[in-house]
């Protein structure tokens, strides 16, 4: 654990009292830790015990006396954030985004992974609501550490028992010294939409966010994947050290910018929203309004994917998108076979939670070899991890 970095979030519930063996542990591990904690927690647990364990300071409120804690820097600068113990009041503001306090304001900005340990009575942790929430968290990609069964605080023996600590830092070790399964690999991500345009202050775009793709290079790179993202004009971005991004505009710009480096990666994944089309000619004045109609000749863009298909290696990998609305699976099978890819990830856009504006998708994978792997609504997150957990096994 020397030098991984943990932030424990604690929150207010009688087992709080265990959060300073955990943090023993950690220390002793030659891990680094940060303890934040809810004003409740505060009740159950001393800060000056935390503090004096984890070697830092506590931090309970956004600003106290002259100083202000940063929520955006503590969520990026862990490794891992623990919320231990995850009280039924904190999961309900976590699936719902409630932000009342700075330990919410540091989960809602963390970028690293989040793990929970959920304590409650038994009654509340029956609670069809809870059970709602945690599903709710799942499918954020958080990790759940289950309750245990046993002694609680209310006298009653039953579920909602916190693991203990050193079952918190037996997962907390697991995740961080996991396997990372592509160190060496190197992947072409394109993402988000492309704008063509028309004249200095008009263009024709669409709706993507880039959100999906973004998440695949994130899942990438989290298992040691060195990425090549080509993003265009999305308002998202991402810090994830593996991930060199290119910034592009035009389907010509993404074009180019994915051609100059996918001789030297192992796989491509093509999730951008690439325009199909673009003006034939670019005004280099303002257009200006006329009496009369106004008619647009577009000429076609490259198909960034079909170019790879055409010249990729027999050990390169690539990955394409569909976004459909009807006779989904013949045009998804077509486009596989069209742009010679390896395989070709469908998004509906008859499904519910699927599409560009959602943060939800709902995808099925269809193989070269005929397979086809349908996957229920999810994150996008949640999804790219799936989409991620299929490339290993390709590239295996
Ligand atoms: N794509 C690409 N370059 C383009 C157009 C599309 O790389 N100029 C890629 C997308 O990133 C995606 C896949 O091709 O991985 C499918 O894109 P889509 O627009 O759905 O398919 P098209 O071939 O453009 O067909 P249509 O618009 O008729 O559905």
């Amino acid at each position: 654990m020397k030098g991984k970095k943990v932030l424990i979030g604690i929150t207010g519930s009688i087992a709080a009292y265990k959060i300073p063996f955990l943090v023993r542990l950690l220390v002793k591990a030659e891990a680094e830790v940060k303890v934040i904690m809810t004003l409740s927690a505060a009740e159950f647990v001393s800060p000056l015990v935390l503090s004096t364990l984890s070697k830092h300071d506590v931090s309970i409120n956004l600003s106290s006396e002259n100083t202000w804690s940063n929520h955006v820097m503590l969520g990026r600068w862990a490794d891992i954030m623990l919320i231990a113990p995850a009280s039924c009041n904190t999961i309900a503001k976590m699936a719902n985004g409630i932000c009342d306090n700075l330990l919410m304001s540091v989960y809602l900005s963390a970028t690293c992974p989040l793990m929970l340990a959920p304590a409650m009575d038994e009654d509340m942790w029956n609670h069809p609501s809870l059970k709602k929430n945690i599903q709710t968290l799942q499918q954020f990609g958080h990790q759940v550490v289950e309750s245990e069964y046993g002694e609680l605080a209310s006298g009653l023996i039953g579920m909602g028992r916190m693991a203990e600590p050193e079952k918190l830092f037996q997962e907390i070790e697991l995740f961080l010294n996991k396997k990372k399964r592509l160190i060496g690999k190197k992947a072409l991500v394109t993402a988000g939409p492309t704008y063509e345009n028309l004249d200095p202050v008009r263009f024709i775009g669409n709706h993507s966010s880039g959100k999906m793709g973004i998440a695949i290079a994130e899942a990438l790179a989290n298992e040691g994947c060195e990425i090549e993202l080509v993003l265009g004009p999305s308002h998202l971005s991402t810090k994830h050290p593996l991930i060199n991004i290119t910034r592009v505009t035009s389907a010509q710009q993404m074009y180019d910018a994915s051609i100059a480096v996918f001789d030297q990666m192992n796989l491509g994944v093509m999730s951008a929203a690439v325009a199909d089309y673009t003006p034939l000619t670019v005004s280099e004045s303002k257009i200006k309004k006329k009496d009369e109609e106004f008619t647009i000749q577009l000429t076609k863009t490259k198909d960034i994917l079909k170019h790879l298909g055409s010249i990729k290696k027999e050990n390169q990998l690539l990955i394409g998108f569909a976004l459909e609305n009807k006779d989904e699976k013949t045009y998804a099978l077509k486009k596989l076979k069209e742009k010679n890819a390896d395989a070709i990830i469908l998004n509906s856009l008859n499904d519910e939670g699927a599409g560009f504006a959602h943060d939800t998708n709902k995808i099925t994978i269809f193989e070269k070899d005929g397979t086809e792997t349908a996957f229920p609504l999810k994150t996008k997150q949640q999804l790219a991890i799936d989409i991620v957990e299929k490339i290993i096994e390709w590239t295996a």
